[in-house]
């Protein structure tokens, strides 16, 4: 048992409270959701419980296959036990097809099967609307050591396994995903969520989006499609 201690920090999506263990904070998901760096701004009702629920199973997911997580318990509805992590500010998106802003940039249409994975890095920076960086960026600005960076790969792109399989046996396409890691007594642990909001989820058969970009892109039944990936998630 952990008792709930002070707001640690408010982000877009979700708060840390400290506890009376130094080493474990609480997480709380909100129902909140913004997008394009916060421009829209929006609520997508139960999106909190929805994704503490998906969050819990995938990391557990994770875990049980040796991936180094930050997840310890889900306590409540909306809140799960995590480990305190030195978070490195570099998101690593891993993609398996074309879409979002790698369509954008290259000028490609959604939906191209990639021939190799894509692991890139952005610079988690708010105020700078999370600019691509690359490997020689993170050493320049001493944002993380080469093993480190290592580290975050190797464990991406077995996340990026694991969850595929699991996601194609339930008639789920993994797009892309985005994923954030941190320090924990020295050793790099996943952080943060598994959610449809740093996912890009399609149905398989009929490539309906399931996931935030309903939000971003107005597409409607945005509960629907998170309780879709719930139910197919916890079956
Ligand atoms: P992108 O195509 O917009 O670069 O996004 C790639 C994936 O990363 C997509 O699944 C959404 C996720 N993502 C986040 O979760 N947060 C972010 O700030 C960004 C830019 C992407
Ligand atoms: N979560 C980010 C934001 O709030 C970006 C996104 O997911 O589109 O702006």
């Amino acid at each position: 048992m952990v008792t709930k201690g002070k707001k640690l920090y408010e982000g877009k999506a979700k708060i840390l409270y400290e506890t009376d263990n130094p080493d474990l904070l609480i997480q709380y998901f909100k129902d909140e959701a913004t997008a394009f760096n916060a421009q829209k701004k929006g609520v997508i009702r139960e999106k909190g419980v929805m994704n503490n629920t998906i969050s819990t199973r995938l990391f557990g997911l994770l875990e049980e296959e040796g991936i180094k997580t930050h997840f310890v318990e889900k306590l409540g509805d909306r809140e799960m036990l995590v480990k305190r992590l030195e978070i490195i500010p570099v998101e690593v998106v891993v993609r398996n097809m074309v879409a979002g802003s790698l369509a954008r940039r290259l000028g490609l249409e959604e939906g191209r099967p990639l021939e190799e994975v894509v692991v890139e890095f952005y610079y988690k920076s708010d105020e700078l609307g999370d600019p691509m960086i690359n490997t020689y960026h993170i050493r320049a600005f001493g944002f993380a050591e080469d093993e480190e960076v290592e580290s975050m790969v190797t464990s991406a792109l077995r996340v990026n396994d694991i969850l595929k399989k699991f996601l194609d046996e339930r008639g789920i396409l993994l797009v892309d995903f985005k994923l954030e890691y941190g320090r924990h007594h020295g050793e790099i642990l996943l952080g943060d969520e598994i959610t449809p909001d740093g996912c890009r989820l399609w149905d398989r058969e009929t490539l309906e989006r399931l996931d935030k970009d309903r939000f971003r892109r107005d597409l409607g039944k945005i509960e629907e499609a998170y309780e879709e990936v719930l139910r197919k998630v916890m079956n």
